[in-house]
């Protein structure tokens, strides 16, 4: 087969061009990122967070609600989760101010217990999802934690696997999963895929597989029974910080979350999170134990196989073809999604 390489001429200029949200160790896209397991957070306890390089504290009140502040007291910079939770507040260790959820100081012992309102700390937005606390990077969210969507609006049910870390960018992690040839050179799978890229919002876009399957081998033609249209693979990827893969035959997809956030270096530290939609009685809930868990194993087969290549590859895509276009795609939406100077501690 001839190589078409007509997208040559669509070479992103990737910093400059692009807004410079993509694989950019600097640079934040606007988002939720996951935090912590939700149970690693019990009501009244503080925990130190360093999310993608930025000192954070989350606690949990006595209201149960989890908050998220930045990590140094607006006093002499103590850090905060050496300190105590106090109702819904959070009270320094070192000369006792006490703030609340937003990060305002509501009481300075020193100061006979009055507030001190030019204190305050940064607070981020935060929600709970799918054993998960998630943090918005940003001033306030502008779309709920991500949702598979054909699973948007319905109760579903979530299977978290292990933490993970990659030794490359989360926005690296991502293309792979829509990098058609590798599905044929890694993972070795006898599927021709087509992915094809459309925006869904400006912080999100699908990619979906368009080919039809082959059915030119035994295989093929026993995996054609299993689809009316194309091979059923479609990403969906929300501020270069989730993306959730959807998989399987008609009657039965499959859910893969990827939850990731950047290191202060450029590593990714994610979690898997296999989900469904949740089946009602007693059976119903034994099935999505066994798609949970049978979701959670491709998983980690996809996994497994990419590890040599996110350990050593310094991403730049000098040469692309026309099979990367989806990459491409992938590249200029987040270029063009808003980031923040986050790590560096910038208010
Ligand atoms: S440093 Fe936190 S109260 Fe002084
Ligand atoms: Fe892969």
């Amino acid at each position: 087969m001839t190589l078409r390489i007509e997208a040559v001429a669509d070479r992103p200029q990737q910093q400059e061009e692009e807004g410079g949200g993509f694989n950019d160790a600097r640079r934040l896209v606007e988002g939720w990122y996951w935090a912590l397991r939700s149970r690693e957070l019990p009501r009244g306890r503080v925990r130190a967070v360093s999310l993608a390089g930025r000192e954070l504290v989350l606690y949990r009140g006595q209201d149960g609600t989890a908050r998220a502040l930045d990590a140094h007291c607006a006093h002499m910079g103590a850090h905060l989760a050496t300190g105590r939770v106090e109702g819904d507040t959070l009270r320094c260790f070192f000369h006792r101010w006490r703030y609340d959820g937003a990060g305002h100081c509501v009481e300075v012992p020193s100061l006979g217990g009055c507030p001190l309102t030019t204190a305050r700390v940064r607070a981020w937005p935060v929600a709970e999802r799918y054993g998960l606390i998630w943090v918005w990077a940003g001033e306030r969210p502008t779309a709920p934690v991500p949702a598979p969507p054909e699973l948007a609006g319905v109760p579903v049910q979530a299977r978290l696997g292990r933490p993970f870390t990659k030794g490359c960018h989360p926005h690296v992690v991502l293309v792979n999963a829509i990098d058609e040839q590798h599905f044929n050179s890694v993972h070795r799978l006898p599927v021709t895929l087509c992915m094809e890229p459309r925006a869904l919002s400006s912080a999100c876009l699908e990619v979906r597989n368009v080919a039809p399957v082959r059915r030119d081998s035994w295989l093929g033609r026993r995996l054609a029974l299993l689809y009316a249209g194309p091979l059923t693979y479609a990403m969906t990827y929300s501020h270069g910080s989730v993306g959730t893969v959807t998989l399987g035959p008609d009657r039965l997809h499959m859910h893969l979350m990827f939850a990731l956030r950047p290191t202060a270096d450029g590593r990714t530290e994610g979690q898997a999170i296999a989900l469904t939609r949740r089946r009602p009685g007693v059976a119903g809930a034994l099935v999505d134990r066994l798609l949970l868990a049978a979701t959670a194993l491709v998983g980690r087969y996809f996994a497994r196989g990419d590890t040599i290549v996110f350990d050593t590859i310094r991403f730049d895509l000098q040469t692309p073809i026309a099979a990367d276009r989806a990459v491409l795609a992938f590249m200029r939406h987040l270029g063009g999604q808003p980031t923040l100077g986050w790590a560096d501690g910038a208010r």
